[in-house]
């Protein structure tokens, strides 16, 4: 009867302790990241300047200027914000398609596109589709 009981307590404690560890992995999986304040202004930004209208965004917006979920990952943060504020310098831009942005809000916009690069999309968008 004690042995039952031993085994029972083992058992018990097994179970609660692995349970517990599944808890901590799927809490500590939550992303915790805050958005910095300069990616919410880049936002405000894309929102205002319509670049949806010609740019996708997780799949969604338009089709004409390509998906800017990863941009940041192909130029970084200093060539955006030049191209942005500058013109088209980047490889491919044939012409001036772009309404030039102040430094300051080029330099927001690339923020923007930092972050939204640095939330995991499982390889969004598929290569050259
Ligand atoms: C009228 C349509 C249009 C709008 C609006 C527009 N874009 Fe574009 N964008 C394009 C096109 C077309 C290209 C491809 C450039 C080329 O090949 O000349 C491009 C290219 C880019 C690229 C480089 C992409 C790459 O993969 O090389 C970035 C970054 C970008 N746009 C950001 C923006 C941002 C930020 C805005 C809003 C401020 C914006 N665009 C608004 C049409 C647009």
């Amino acid at each position: 009867m004690r042995q039952k009981l031993q085994v029972y307590c083992v058992i018990i404690i097994l179970a609660s302790s692995g349970f517990g560890f599944l808890i901590y992995k799927s809490i500590s999986n939550v992303n915790t990241q805050s958005i910095p304040i300069e990616a919410i202004q880049g936002k405000q930004i894309f929102q205002r300047k319509a670049c949806i209208e010609c740019h996708t965004v997780f799949g969604n917006g338009g089709y004409w200027g390509g998906d800017l979920t990863k941009v940041y990952d192909k130029y970084g943060y200093q060539r955006i914000t030049d191209y942005l504020s500058a013109g088209p310098l980047l490889s491919g831009a044939k012409h001036k398609r772009h309404q030039q942005l102040t430094t300051e809000e080029a330099e927001q916009v690339s923020a923007y596109l930092q972050f939204i690069n640095s939330i995991k999309t499982f390889n969004w968008p598929p290569q050259g589709k």
